[in-house]
């Protein structure tokens, strides 16, 4: 069965570290030129994360017939799934929020926030108001991050937005459309190895390789991701092209900082690697500001 999207653009509903809406353009030349006209193609995001890519691959490419998201962060995932399944509870309670937050005082508002991150942590919560929290906390915390600490508990301070958008109705309502047609997966990216084969692509967004000791910011849930990972997402790789799957995966470029550190060339070096220029800092000093470079790693030979 083809799928066809009758919806608004659907964007990310919340902030994520590495969010890829930059490098839309080059995830798209990373693909088979033929791509958009193959046909029953199954697309796989093993590290979803904010969902840049798949919101747009799912809407630009309506030949991609099953979709199949995972993500290890069970509280991102639950929200995913509320925004599928219960879309317009979710709008009533972050509408609930918003009106109750957004008219406060700064020391009040702050107030307001720890309330409700004490909330969230008390991992007590049903699916609409846990995946409400998830929202309003990422809307309203300093940068949009998402931090855990060693309890599993997320511990990102208030942050200063004046008037930070926490009920978008109408985007929440396009992601829904989108959702639709999305197998949603809770769990390590190794458990969507059973959709390899000819027809699936798979894009992966791990957590990147920390190139300087102040960008070492990988735990977007509890565990980390350190080289050994690293070795086993490219054991995975080997596994899912032999099987006969495309596959396109962006990491940091340790080049940046050392231009003898080939961990990724190294690691890669039976598949095709592109420097692309991505609008990130590497250090958090001013000095440091500007473009960096950003791997993309494929078995796709026009890469
Ligand atoms: C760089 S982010 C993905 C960014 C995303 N593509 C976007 O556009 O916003 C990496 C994601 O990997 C998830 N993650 C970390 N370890 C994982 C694992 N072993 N298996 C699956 N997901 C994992 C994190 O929770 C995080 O959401």
């Amino acid at each position: 069965m083809r799928l066809f999207i009758d919806t608004a653009d659907a964007r990310p509903f919340i902030k994520w570290v590495g969010g890829k809406t930059q490098l839309l353009s080059e995830v798209k030349s990373s693909l088979p030129r033929d791509f958009a006209v193959r046909e029953n193609v199954t697309y796989v995001e093993p590290f979803v994360g904010g969902g840049a890519v798949m919101f747009w691959i799912l809407q630009a490419y309506p030949n991609i017939e099953r979709a199949i998201i995972n993500d290890i962060n069970e509280e991102l995932i639950c929200t995913y799934h509320v925004i599928k399944e219960e879309v317009e509870g979710l709008i009533a309670a972050l509408a609930t929020l918003q009106n109750e937050y957004i008219p406060l005082k700064a020391d009040a508002r702050k107030d307001y926030f720890m309330g409700k991150r004490a909330r969230f942590n008390t991992k007590q919560t049903d699916p609409v108001e846990t995946a409400a929290l998830f929202i309003f906390l990422n809307r309203t915390c300093f940068n949009g991050l998402y931090r855990v600490n060693s309890k599993g508990e997320f511990n990102v301070p208030h942050g200063k937005y004046a008037n930070p958008r926490i009920c978008d109705a109408e985007n929440l309502r396009a992601c829904s459309a989108v959702l639709q047609r999305v197998e949603i997966l809770c769990g390590d990216f190794a458990q969507t190895g059973q959709y390899a084969g000819p027809d699936t692509l798979y894009y992966f967004d791990p957590p990147y390789k920390p190139i300087t000791e102040s960008s070492s910011f990988t735990s977007y849930a509890k565990g980390g991701f350190d080289d050994a990972e690293q070795i086993r997402l490219r054991d995975f790789c080997d596994r899912i092209a032999a099987a006969g799957s495309i596959f396109v995966a962006s990491n940091s470029d340790p080049r940046d900082v050392n231009p003898e550190e080939n961990f990724f060339d190294n690691i890669y070096q039976n598949f095709f690697i592109k420097r692309v220029s991505a609008a990130r800092m590497i250090n958090s000093d001013a000095s440091g500001r500007g473009a960096i470079s950003e791997l993309m790693i494929s078995n796709v030979v026009n890469a």
